[in-house]
């Protein structure tokens, strides 16, 4: 095994945050992906996958996003929407849908909706509700907590807090233990690395958690 004894550092203020982002992408890796169904106030749905994600919260179940502005300082389409519904739904990325979730990454007006653009078919809800992402085994309804703006302009993210209100899984978990948790091969999730690098979850392995012997 190779040590790490001595360091050069790199103070983020000093550096262009361009440079950061390249860098902390490929720090801060492999990182979940959440694929967020959205609608606007005038009912366009809205697809794109996010990967600053994670779980904040069990009891009660909270997830979070953090949004960046556009390069132009734009907010984003996601951001908009659920700030103007207050819903949300986030579907998992596998690696059969890998290359549409990238498609739907694709910065397309507003009045354009993703799931036609990267051929996903959304399986439709009710009126004002945004839709579930067919290539996802299973959907998180989430309902806005708080956004938590952490400044204003290109580079800049904005903290999204959702409640997992439902949990929808694939009826071909219907036989399933789900309460140990799905099988990491049915969900055949894609990690997002530095740059345009992915990983496959196919290669796993098994650690019993850590104990003290007393
Ligand atoms: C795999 C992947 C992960 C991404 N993760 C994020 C993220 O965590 N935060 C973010 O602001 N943009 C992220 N993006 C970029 C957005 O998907 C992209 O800006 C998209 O156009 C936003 O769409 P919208 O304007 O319809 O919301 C990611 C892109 C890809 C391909």
């Amino acid at each position: 095994m190779t040590l790490h004894t001595e360091f050069f550092d790199i103070h983020p203020t000093n550096h262009f945050w361009v440079d950061i982002y390249h860098l902390m992408n490929s720090i801060v890796q492999p990182r979940p992906i959440a694929w967020i169904s959205s609608v606007s106030e005038t009912g366009r749905f809205n697809l794109a996958p996010f990967s600053y994600f994670n779980i904040c919260s069990m009891n009660p179940a909270i997830i979070s996003n953090s949004i960046f502005f556009n390069r132009d300082g734009s907010e984003k389409d996601t951001l908009k929407n659920i700030k103007a519904t207050g819903k949300y739904v986030v579907g998992t990325v596998s690696f059969q849908a890998a290359e549409k979730a990238n498609a739907s990454s694709a910065p397309y007006d507003s009045n354009v909706s993703e799931f036609d653009e990267a051929k996903v078919q959304p399986i439709l809800r009710g009126h004002g509700e945004p839709p579930f992402i067919s290539e996802s085994p299973v959907q998180l309804e989430c309902e806005l907590n708080q956004t938590i703006p952490l400044g204003q302009g290109a580079g800049v993210g904005t903290l999204v807090l959702g409640n997992v209100r439902n949990i929808h899984l694939s009826t071909q978990l219907k036989d399933s233990e789900w309460q140990k948790g799905i099988a990491p091969e049915f969900m055949g999730n894609v990690g997002r690395m530095g740059e345009d690098f992915y990983t496959k979850t196919s290669d796993v392995f098994r650690m019993p958690r850590a104990t003290v012997d007393k």
